[in-house]
């Protein structure tokens, strides 16, 4: 088992994301989609409260592509409420020009077998709303 799948690299959160992590949430869509919170534009303090969910889940992973200069892609991750329950709340995002290329699919399928298989979880759970259309067809797929 590897940190990669066949295009991507999974990598830690940085400080350095957050201009990425802030256009990925100012696209009006992705956050409509993604969230149950209003849409609203987000900034300095959105970061630092999203940040501190991303070092609470069990599993966070910044998406990059493999290459020499990485492209952002976006990001996935494995949340938990109760840890004795070991079930697993799967979320990802991707920045709208990666769209429709696959990547869901590789880092959902990638994600769903890490869970049961590096991290022992029971279950894998997920929120999609269901308007969410292109999100159902990825959990459907993988
Ligand atoms: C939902 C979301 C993660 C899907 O990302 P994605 O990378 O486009 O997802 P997929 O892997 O399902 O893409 C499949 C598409 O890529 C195409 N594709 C191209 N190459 C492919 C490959 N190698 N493997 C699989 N599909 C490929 C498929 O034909 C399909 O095309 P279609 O969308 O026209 O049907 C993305 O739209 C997103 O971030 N949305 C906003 C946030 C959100 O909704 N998050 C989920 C909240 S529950």
């Amino acid at each position: 088992m590897a940190f990669t799948t066949d295009r991507l690299r999974l990598r830690e959160l940085r400080q350095s994301d957050k201009t990425q992590i802030l256009a990925l949430f100012n696209d009006y869509q992705v956050q409509e989609s993604g969230g149950v919170d209003y849409t609203v534009p987000r900034g300095d303090q959105f970061f630092d409260r999203w940040s501190g969910w991303a070092k609470g889940c069990t599993l966070f992973s910044i998406l990059e592509t493999k290459d020499t200069d990485p492209s952002f892609i976006g990001f996935a991750a494995l949340g938990m409420q109760y840890s004795r329950n070991r079930d697993a709340e799967f979320s990802i995002a991707i920045v709208r020009s990666e769209w429709s290329k696959g990547y869901g699919t590789e880092i959902t399928k990638w994600m769903v077998d890490y869970a049961f298989k590096g991290l022992n979880m029971h279950r894998v759970s997920l929120n999609v709303s269901s308007i969410n259309q292109k999100a159902i067809d990825l959990y459907q797929r993988s």
